[in-house]
């Protein structure tokens, strides 16, 4: 993406998302303790579905990842140039081929994580049925959040339902208003808290009553101030906590008391 829609090369290439990406995996292999798993929430890569430069993307991303300390997870988000703006059966299927389910929830330590597919919110158009199976499937999460058995359940998606404010007008980097509002009306029903997202390429966050929407910047391009970079969060037993960091500020030692 920096070549490619920052600098505009002719034909552009991908060097330095390695080397940032390269740094990032070392500073969280040096992390005590270490984090429980890593979340890239979105936009693996930056080829679309079917171009030429997909396929060597995807290669070079596993190789990068395979530095990861194996015993700390790496969680993939699906965004949207990992399936297309518009995503289709096809896209969905090679996705899931090559990087695993689209949408799912998972168990950390109290922590309950549900992934999503934030494309079946944005143009659901051409895969309206897997579109369906992800709200059904959401529904049944929710009721499974709101029984309580969770310390904390948090949601992870590509594209933030807003950047700022949730009145905000609908804008290519956020998601339609009148879903927007139905949507976190069900999260903050359900007791969720907090939803993770990327896709902005810039920080950004707010709030929608007791639910925080929290967007981080990018590993790769920057499309506004900040610094290449990554956000720690540290769950703590009563609240989550959360800090962007740019890559060579990323600390080793990360205190987990609630200061
Ligand atoms: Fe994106």
């Amino acid at each position: 993406m920096i070549e490619d829609y920052i600098e505009k090369r002719e034909n552009p290439g991908w060097q330095e998302e390695i080397v940032l990406t390269e740094k990032a995996i070392k500073a969280v292999n040096q992390m005590v303790p270490k984090p429980r798993f890593f979340i890239v929430c979105g936009d693996l890569i930056n080829a679309f579905p079917g171009t030429t430069l997909r396929k060597p993307q995807e290669i070079d991303f596993k190789k990068v990842f395979s530095d990861l300390d194996p015993e700390i997870p790496l969680i993939c988000v699906c965004g949207n140039h990992d399936i297309g703006d518009t995503p289709t059966p096809d896209s969905i299927i090679t996705y899931k081929n090559t990087f695993g389910d689209d949408y799912f929830s998972f168990w950390c330590g109290g922590m309950m994580c549900i992934v999503l597919n934030s494309q079946y919110f944005q143009d659901p158009s051409l895969v309206l049925d897997n579109a369906k199976e992800q709200e059904i499937w959401l529904e049944e999460q929710l009721s499974l959040a709101k029984s309580g058995a969770f310390q904390h359940v948090v949601v992870f998606q590509h594209i933030p339902w807003f950047l700022f404010k949730p009145d905000e007008k609908k804008e290519y980097f956020n998601i339609d208003k009148d879903l927007r509002i139905k949507m976190l009306k069900k999260f903050q029903e359900a007791g969720i808290k907090i939803i993770f997202c990327g896709h902005y390429h810039r920080n950004a966050g707010g709030f929608y009553e007791n639910i925080e929407v929290v967007t981080t910047s990018a590993i790769g391009a920057q499309l506004g101030t900040d610094k290449s970079g990554m956000r720690i969060v540290r769950v703590l037993p009563e609240t989550i906590k959360h800090d962007y960091y740019a890559l060579e500020d990323l600390p080793t030692e990360i205190n987990l008391t609630n200061l």
